[in-house]
């Protein structure tokens, strides 16, 4: 089988990390986000694997190919000049994806859930539509495509993208799978007009319009993870699913530092004495953490030190960032790469620039650059 990762787009919205990697490259319970992917689709049987790339492409491709042969893969990088959406790639990559008749694969590459990919492929040819969209439901619709069913049917009667007015809290889950007659839907865009073409906007409306696009429901956890707190909520949904479905990859959650579980901490991190960790915590590979140090609801890049007695809650500390003692840190604040936090500073929804050092409190949501 075929699968299509949408991986371009500036990540933006995850400033500060994505100043120093590509968003689908941000660690995500210490395997960058795109990793969650490839392994499902690996493991679903899918053998070729097509990355819509269009920002620091040099990058994902020396990280990314060296999994090519860990999962038995063949990995492509299709390389946009200019952002071309979340259709255009597909166009650009009409000569794998429609090498044949067999349906693909297409995934946002900041959506984390149980990939139900092995499902979805049995409904995709039960009801011979030329489409199926992974669906779930959330309380706050505004920010993603929402769909509208028939009666009764699986069958999409309307998709709006991010619509003004409440129409339905059945969203888009950015996971879908398509015949490839979809891309005669799609014009590619030519020099010298290359703009962006939008599947939400430009495709799946005129799909559903046919009568072609079906909703299949997800069960158990989704989150878009492209922005810090749903990053964090991600996290938590993240890790308290491995703890009913793969407790073995937690922390055990009756050790003495443990509070009240879900906990991962790389093995070769450092936990010093009289920590309380938990609930809801990464610690990345190689991460330092000093004595009496009370983390909560965050994730610890990797080689990040937090130093005695600081506190860390709702929080990203970024790769070499260090924590000083007694620090407090809360509210969604994200340290980019190699930040310093002096010793006994308050930051509260600080988002801080790579290499910056702080030395006064922040006491009120703010970008330090
Ligand atoms: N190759 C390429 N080129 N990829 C792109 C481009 C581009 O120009 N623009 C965006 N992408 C990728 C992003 O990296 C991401 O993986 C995916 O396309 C979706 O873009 P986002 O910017 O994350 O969109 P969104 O989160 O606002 O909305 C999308 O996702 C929601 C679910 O999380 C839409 O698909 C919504 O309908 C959906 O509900
Ligand atoms: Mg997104």
């Amino acid at each position: 089988m075929k699968a299509l990762i949408l991986v371009g787009g500036f990540g933006t919205r995850l400033r500060p990390l994505t100043l120093t990697l590509p968003k689908p490259l941000v660690e995500f319970a210490n395997k960058p986000m795109i990793l969650h992917q490839i392994e499902a689709l690996a493991k679903a049987g899918v053998r070729d694997i097509v990355l819509a790339v269009n920002y620091r492409p040099e990058v994902m491709v020396s990280v990314l190919q060296q999994y090519e042969e860990k999962f038995n893969v063949k990995i492509t990088f299709s390389v946009e000049t200019e952002p071309l959406g979340t259709a255009g790639p597909l166009a650009l990559a009409r000569e794998i994806l429609g090498k044949d008749e067999s349906c693909f694969f297409v995934l946002n590459s900041d959506v984390i859930c149980d990939y139900p990919f092995e499902q979805l492929v049995e409904f995709h040819k039960s009801h011979g539509g030329e489409g199926t969209i992974v669906v779930t439901k959330v309380e706050d619709p505004s920010k993603y495509g929402v769909v509208v069913n028939h009666t009764d049917s699986t069958k999409i009667e309307r998709f709006v993208e991010k619509p003004q007015t409440f129409i339905s809290n059945k969203i888009n889950a950015g996971i879908y799978i398509l015949n490839p007659t979809v891309l005669d839907r799609i014009e590619l865009p030519m020099l010298p007009q290359l703009k962006p073409t939008s599947i939400e906007k430009e495709v799946f409306p005129f799909i559903a319009e046919d009568g072609q696009l079906h909703t299949f429901d997800l069960d158990g956890f989704w989150m878009d993870v492209g922005q810090p707190k749903d990053f964090l909520t991600g996290t938590c949904l993240y890790l308290s699913h491995l703890s009913k479905k793969h407790p073995e990859q937690l922390i055990n959650p009756t050790l003495e530092y443990v509070h009240k579980g879900n906990v991962m901490i790389h093995p070769s991190a450092k936990i010093g004495k009289g920590c309380r960790i938990g609930p809801n915590v990464v610690v990345g590979p190689d991460a330092v953490i000093g004595d009496g140090v009370r983390l909560q609801r965050c994730v610890i890049l990797e080689g990040a030190k937090v130093k005695d007695f600081a506190w860390v809650h709702s929080s990203i500390v970024g790769w070499h960032s260090s924590v000083g003692r007694w620090a407090r840190l809360e509210g969604c604040s994200v340290l980019g790469d190699d930040v310093t936090i002096k010793d006994e500073i308050y930051v509260n929804g600080g988002s801080i620039l790579p290499h910056k050092s702080i030395a006064v409190n922040i006491t009120e949501p703010q970008i330090i650059m």
